[in-house]
C-alpha cells in the first residue's frame, strides 16, 4: 500500500509537479515543486468557486479566488510560480467527493501561456483583454502620442473576481497592445474602478508629470486609495497612507479626478449609493467635500456607479452609470447637461437622457488630457444582467468603440452626443457587397428605413427608422443564441433628438453599434450569431458596406 500511495504521488508531481492532500470534505493542501513558470489552473466556469492561499516559504504570497474545475475544464488561466509553493484550498459550495475533482488530473506546469487564442465571438477592432474577465475601462489617460487604458480584470478567469487593474495601450484608439497588469489586490481591498491624472505641475510631489491614479479599495469597506507611476503609466507605487478619502456609505467608489482650469483645483466625482459627491483638492492628497447632487434628478432603479464630468463647449457634462435600473433593464449610462462651479453642479434638465440606448453600453468614462481638448469615452460592452453568461470562453467582454462626445440642443433642450471618433475611419477599406463579419455599414435614410441583416440559419437582427415619428429600433429577439439569459432577448428604441439623416453601424463579431452620424443617439447591442450575418434587406435607404482593417 505504501508503495502504490508512493508511486502515485511520483506520478502526480510528474504531471503537475504537486502532490494533494484533503484535511477535510471541502479542503485540499497542495505541495507544488517549482518546475515551470506557470502552474495552469483548470477552470470550469459553471463550478462554485475555491479560494485559494498561495503560501511561499511560510508567508502569504497572495490569496486568489478560482473555479477550479470538478466535472470537466474549459479553460486555463496561468498562475505564477517563483519557487516552491504550498496551496491552502477553500472550496466553496456543495462538496461532495473532492478527491476526484477534474482539477488534479489537470494541472500542469508550462513556461508559457498562450494567449493568441481567437474565439468566433472575439472582436477584431474592439479592446478585449488578452484573457480573463474584464469589466470597467479605467483610468484612461493620454501622453506623448499614447491612449493608456486599464480596465478592471480577474487573471484567473472569465467571470467576475480579484479585481485588478489590467493595462492595454494604443496609439489609435484601435490597435491596443496588451501591457502588464499594474495594479493588484491588497489588504485593503481589490482594485476597483477609478481614474488617472497627470499632474504636470506636481502639486502631489510624486514628481513632475507624475501619473496619479484613483481607485477605490474595495474590502471591509469601500474607500479611495490612490497610486502613482514615474514611468508614465506602466508600473505604478501604492502611495503608503492609503486610504485617502473614508465615505459613510458602503456603496462609496470610482472616484474620477480632473483638473478644474477655471477654478484652480482639482475635483473629485464619486458615487455614493444613489448620488454624487464631489470634492476638491489642491494636492491630490487631501480631499474637502463641496456638495452632492442626485436627489430628485435621473432614473434611481439602482446604485449610482462611475462618474465622470466635463466641460463641453459651455456646458458641463455630468455622466452617471447606474445598475441596475437602466433604461432597457440592468446597467445603463445616463447623463446630464448642466453647470458646475467647481463646488456643486445644477442642472434644469427635467428628462432622463442616456448616452447609449442600446443595452450593452455601461461604465462609460473619458480619457484625461485627450489631444484638441477631445472628450473621448469608453463604454463596457455589456449589462450586468448576463455580462458573467455571455457565450465565449478564455476572455469575457469588449470595450465599446471610441466616441468623442459633445453637446447640442435641441427646441432648448441640451443633449449629449456621442460620434464615432475620427480614427474608425481610417479602418474602412473597399466596398463590399454583403456585410462581412466585421464591417462598417453606412445607411443614407431616404423614407421610413429598415435594415434586416440575417444568416442561412434563419437568425437576424433588423434595425428601423420611422421618419415621421424620428423613433430608431433596434430588435435582437432573434438574432442567434439568446437562451444563455431571460434578460437577453430585447428590442431596444430611442426617439432621436432632432431626427436622422445617416446611420453608421459597425459590426464587430458579436457587437452592433448604431450611430446616428452627427451622434445624437447610439445604439449598443451584443448578439451572438451561429454564423455571422452575411445577408443584407434594405428598404427606404440607401446602404454602403465598407471592409474595416485594423
Ligand atoms: C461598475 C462596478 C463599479 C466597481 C466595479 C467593480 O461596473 O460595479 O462600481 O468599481 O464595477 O468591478
Amino acid at each position: 500500500m505504501k508503495r502504490l500511495l508512493l508511486t502515485l504521488t511520483a506520478l502526480a508531481l510528474a504531471a503537475g509537479g504537486f502532490a494533494q492532500d484533503f484535511p477535510a470534505a471541502n479542503r485540499a493542501m497542495l505541495k507544488v515543486k517549482a518546475q515551470k513558470k506557470y502552474l495552469m489552473l483548470p477552470v470550469e466556469d459553471n463550478a462554485d468557486g475555491a479560494n485559494i492561499q498561495v503560501i511561499g516559504k511560510n508567508s502569504l504570497v497572495k490569496s486568489l479566488n478560482v473555479r477550479l474545475a470538478r466535472q470537466k475544464t474549459d479553460y486555463y488561466v496561468p498562475l505564477e510560480i517563483n519557487g516552491d509553493l504550498t496551496l491552502d484550498i477553500d472550496f466553496w459550495g456543495e462538496n461532495k467527493g473532492i478527491e476526484h475533482y477534474a482539477c488534479w488530473k489537470d494541472m500542469p506546469q508550462s513556461d508559457d501561456f498562450n494567449t493568441q487564442n481567437r474565439e468566433r465571438f472575439r472582436p477584431e477592432f474592439h479592446h478585449t483583454p488578452a484573457y480573463g474577465w474584464m469589466n470597467d475601462p479605467n483610468g484612461m489617460f493620454y501622453l506623448d502620442g499614447v491612449y493608456h487604458l486599464y480596465y478592471q480584470w480577474n487573471p484567473y478567469g472569465s467571470t467576475w473576481e480579484n479585481m485588478t487593474w489590467g493595462h492595454s495601450t494604443s496609439k489609435d484608439l484601435v490597435n491596443w497592445t496588451a501591457e502588464k497588469p499594474v495594479l493588484f489586490p491588497d489588504a485593503l481591498g481589490a482594485i476597483f474602478s477609478g481614474s488617472c491624472v497627470v499632474d504636470k505641475n506636481n502639486t502631489a510631489g510624486f514628481g513632475k508629470n507624475a501619473i496619479v491614479a484613483f481607485y477605490t479599495s474595495a474590502g471591509r469597506n469601500q474607500v479611495q486609495s490612490m497610486a502613482y507611476s514615474t514611468d508614465g503609466g506602466y508600473t505604478f507605487s501604492k502611495y503608503d497612507r492609503n486610504p485617502v478619502l473614508i465615505g459613510d456609505c458602503p456603496d462609496f467608489r470610482d472616484p474620477k479626478v480632473f483638473w478644474n482650469s477655471e477654478a484652480g483645483l482639482w475635483n473629485m466625482i464619486l458615487a455614493a449609493g444613489q448620488e454624487m459627491r464631489i470634492y476638491s483638492s489642491k494636492n491630490l492628497k487631501e480631499w474637502e467635500f463641496e456638495s452632492s447632487f442626485g436627489a430628485g434628478y435621473g432614473a434611481h432603479g439602482g446604485v449610482w456607479e462611475c462618474p465622470d464630468l466635463m466641460k463641453i463647449d459651455n456646458k458641463w457634462v455630468l455622466i452617471c452609470n447606474i445598475n441596475p435600473g437602466g433604461i432597457f433593464g440592468g446597467s445603463a449610462t445616463q447623463y446630464f447637461v448642466g453647470d458646475f462651479d467647481g463646488k456643486r453642479f445644477t442642472t434644469n434638465q427635467k428628462e432622463t437622457l442616456w448616452l447609449d440606448y442600446g443595452k450593452d453600453h455601461y461604465a462609460t468614462v473619458t480619457f484625461f488630457n485627450a489631444p484638441y481638448n477631445r472628450r473621448i469615452a469608453l463604454a463596457w460592452m455589456s449589462n450586468w444582467q448576463y455580462a458573467n453568461q455571455v457565450p465565449t470562453n478564455q476572455f469575457r467582454s469588449a470595450n465599446s468603440v471610441p466616441r468623442d462626445l459633445g453637446v447640442f440642443a435641441v427646441d432648448g433642450n441640451y443633449y449629449c452626443s456621442a460620434k464615432p471618433s475620427s480614427e474608425l475611419l481610417k479602418m474602412r477599406g473597399s466596398a463590399i457587397k454583403t456585410p462581412s463579419e466585421t464591417c462598417e455599414i453606412v445607411v443614407d435614410i431616404k423614407k421610413d428605413t429598415k435594415i434586416t441583416l440575417s444568416n442561412s440559419r434563419n437568425e437576424y437582427v433588423t434595425i428601423s427608422y420611422d421618419k415621421t415619428t424620428s423613433v430608431l429600433k433596434f430588435d435582437r429577439t432573434h438574432s442567434g443564441n439568446c437562451d444563455f439569459s431571460p434578460d437577453f432577448a430585447a428590442e431596444t428604441s430611442v426617439k432621436v433628438p432632432g431626427g436622422s439623416r445617416q446611420l453608421r453601424i459597425f459590426i464587430d463579431r458579436c457587437s452592433i453599434e448604431v450611430f446616428d452620424s452627427e451622434g445624437r443617439v447610439v445604439m449598443t447591442n451584443l448578439v451572438f450569431p451561429s454564423e455571422y450575418y452575411s445577408k443584407i434587406a434594405a428598404t427606404g435607404c440607401k446602404t454602403t458596406i465598407y471592409q474595416l482593417k485594423k
